[in-house]
């Protein structure tokens, strides 16, 4: 599997544009085998052609079929973007003390995301959160786990993003729990959204961020 590998080798996409890109549509634990069915005329329908991708142009998505409290990843430039449609219960979850004093950046002061997702939600709009799907360890996918128990994949974890290489935790929006091997909040690529439109790959008027910003992919 590519994230066994990356983990291997230590190797992590560019995000450079390429052919390969493409789209699926991958979900928490909870639902990837019922869905599977269902999801692949949908991954048809939005697979952008080959030469959009090769220039390197903005991934769109539409969000409207993403349901609440769902996670949905699709391939921008050979990477996995991990697009959440955050519940207002999930949300109420970010601001909570008891998560926050556990956090390695609650604030996002390293950079990591553009200048427009620093926030407490680290997103454009909060219902939907945006983040590269590759652990800043050593570049395993972590694993979306919105409602865990209490002993799995992890004791007494509130729930999020959960990479079962070596245990590194995220919370909901990507930030990382201390203590684990992760280093870094996810990163946070460029987008925008408009309604239910989204468009990864490009920035908000008078923005120019990059991904070669980050700190860490
Ligand atoms: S790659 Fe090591 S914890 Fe994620």
């Amino acid at each position: 599997m590519a994230n066994t590998e990356a983990a291997a080798t230590g190797t992590r996409p560019s995000l450079a544009p390429a052919r390969r890109d493409f789209l699926y549509i991958g979900t928490g634990a909870f639902a990837a085998v019922a869905t599977a069915a269902a999801i692949w005329p949908f991954v048809d329908q939005m697979e952008p052609d080959a030469s959009t991708l090769a220039a390197g142009a903005p991934l769109e998505v539409d969000l409207s079929s993403v349901a609440p409290g769902q996670m949905i990843t699709v391939r921008w430039r050979g990477a996995p973007i991990f697009i959440m449609n955050r519940t207002d219960r999930l949300l109420a979850t970010l601001k909570e003390p008891q998560l926050l004093q556990h956090l390695s950046d609650p604030g996002s002061e390293i950079v990591q995301q553009p200048a427009y997702a620093k926030n407490w939600s680290r997103s454009v709009d909060p219902k939907y959160g945006v983040y590269v799907g590759i652990c800043t360890h050593l570049g395993c996918i972590p694993q979306f786990y919105p409602n865990p128990s209490r002993s799995e994949p992890a004791a007494n974890w509130p729930g999020g993003l959960f990479c079962p290489c070596h245990g590194s935790k995220y919370d909901l929006a990507g930030r990382v729990f201390r203590g684990v091997p992760a280093p870094y909040n996810l990163p946070v690529p460029p987008y925008t959204l408009e309604g239910a439109k989204l468009r990864v790959g490009a920035n908000p008027p008078g923005q120019n961020f990059e991904m070669t910003s980050v700190v860490q992919m």
